[in-house]
């Protein structure tokens, strides 16, 4: 890893692929800015070093149950203890993919972002359905969004 670049974190969970997709187009768009070294994972191996060497965080989640995917919470209660006080204003976004709604997802992951007192940087993006090329070429420009702010200082 180049050290002189600014990281992008983006963690996802997926079961049907759907999140996988959304991630992927969210991490292409970030890749695009050349002083940025994105890292993609899935949340259930995203590490607390991946959590305190990044510069930027993206947390992708579908919506289950009306709330985040599990493993988007355990990360959250893996990291949180260890966290709290080393990544406070890191510049954070969030995308959600859900049948209907997301909503749920959305305000609990948001919740506990503001617990760890991260800086929400951009608005959400919500799916409902499978996600249309708007959908896709929107989550290109929020992960590029968010990697050219933390690569230019402005988050
Ligand atoms: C166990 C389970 C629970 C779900 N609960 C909700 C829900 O509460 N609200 C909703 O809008 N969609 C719900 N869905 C639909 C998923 O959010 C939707 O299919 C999503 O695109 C799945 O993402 P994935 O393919 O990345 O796993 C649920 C799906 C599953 C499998």
């Amino acid at each position: 890893m180049d050290t002189q670049k600014k990281i992008i974190l983006v963690i996802y969970h997926s079961q049907g692929g759907t999140m996988k997709l959304m991630a992927r187009h969210l991490a292409e768009g970030a890749a695009r800015e050349d002083n940025v070294a994105v890292i993609l994972k899935k949340a259930a191996e995203a590490t607390i070093d991946d959590l305190l060497q990044c510069n930027g965080i993206a947390i992708g989640s579908p919506e289950y149950f009306g709330t985040m995917a599990g493993m988007i919470k355990d990360f959250f209660d893996r990291t949180y203890e260890a966290a709290k006080d080393k990544t406070i204003g890191l510049p954070f976004v969030v995308f959600v993919c859900a049948g209907n709604d997301g909503r749920g997802a959305i305000t609990q992951i948001e919740r506990i972002a503001a617990g760890y007192k991260w800086k929400k940087v951009q608005e959400h993006i919500r799916v409902t359905g499978p996600p249309t090329e708007q959908d896709l070429v929107a989550l290109e420009e929020l992960g590029q969004t968010l990697a050219a702010g933390v690569d230019f200082g402005i988050f």
